[in-house]
């Protein structure tokens, strides 16, 4: 299988490429700026020719144009819309919208912009998949502590956007979903999350590899076999 995996430098994005090429598959890692990548640069070079990484900065959409060319004509299976960033805990009075703007940019038309740039790799799969990682934070049912404007909205902008496209990439048999990592030990999550990336990648390792088209449109949870709440 070939996977594409976005902001692979660290965190969950890392153990993916990690899990990924420990099982065998092909594997475009994907990162703003490769040459300070030194972990995911060691995971590649052990791999050999099935891995490589190429510079991609989900906020620009010419970095994106650039990185949907250097694939060529390649096919991808799997995209995993990884790259994201945090917003910060925000009250009401403290959201800045220039930060909110750029929380937008990365994490929901971040996702947008790769997954329409890499329609035409995926379409020479023979079952093409988008899995995009969301989060609980992005969910309106189980918002119950409010706060965090800017990261909460633009994961449920997210949301939408996967929903959409589900709809419309339905004929042409391309798989959108999101999906809730849980709350998983990275820069992003903290020291004092209670899951390890090693554990949250490789239970969606396992979802991704059970989908189908009847699943497009989802919402998965790492955990939970019903899914997560919208
Ligand atoms: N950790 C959690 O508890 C948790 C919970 C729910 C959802 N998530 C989601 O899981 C995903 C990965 O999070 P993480 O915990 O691994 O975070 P992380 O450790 O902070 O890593 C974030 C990754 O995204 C990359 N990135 C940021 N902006 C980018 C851009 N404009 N273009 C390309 N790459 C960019 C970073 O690259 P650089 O190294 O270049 O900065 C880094 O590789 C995110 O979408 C996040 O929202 C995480």
């Amino acid at each position: 299988m070939h996977v594409v995996i976005t902001g692979a430098s660290r965190g969950i994005g890392l153990e993916f490429v990690r899990q990924y090429l420990s099982r065998g598959d092909h594997v475009v890692a994907a990162c703003r700026d490769p040459a300070r990548a030194a972990a995911l640069a060691a995971l590649v070079e052990e791999a050999g020719p099935r891995a490589r990484i190429l510079a991609c900065d989900v906020a620009s959409d010419a970095s994106v144009a650039a990185f949907a060319a250097a694939l060529g004509d390649g096919t991808v299976d799997l995209l995993v819309n990884n790259a994201g960033v945090g917003g910060g805990w925000e009250s009401l009075d403290g959201v800045a919208t220039d930060v909110a703007l750029d929380t937008y940019n990365v994490n929901a038309l971040g996702p947008l912009r790769v997954t329409r740039a890499l329609l035409p790799h995926l379409a020479r799969s023979s079952a093409p998949r988008v899995a995009h990682i969301s989060s609980g934070m992005g969910s309106i049912a189980d918002n119950g502590s409010g706060g965090a404007y800017a990261y909460r909205m633009s994961k449920a902008a997210l949301n939408m956007a996967s929903r959409n496209l589900a709809v419309d990439l339905r004929p042409r048999k391309v798989v959108s979903v999101v999906i809730n990592p849980g709350w998983v030990a990275t820069d992003m999550g903290g020291a004092n999350a209670p899951t390890a990336a090693r554990d949250s990648v490789a239970a969606m390792v396992a979802r991704f590899d059970a989908l189908t088209l009847a699943d497009s449109g989802k919402f998965l949870d790492w955990k939970r076999a019903e899914g997560f709440p919208w």
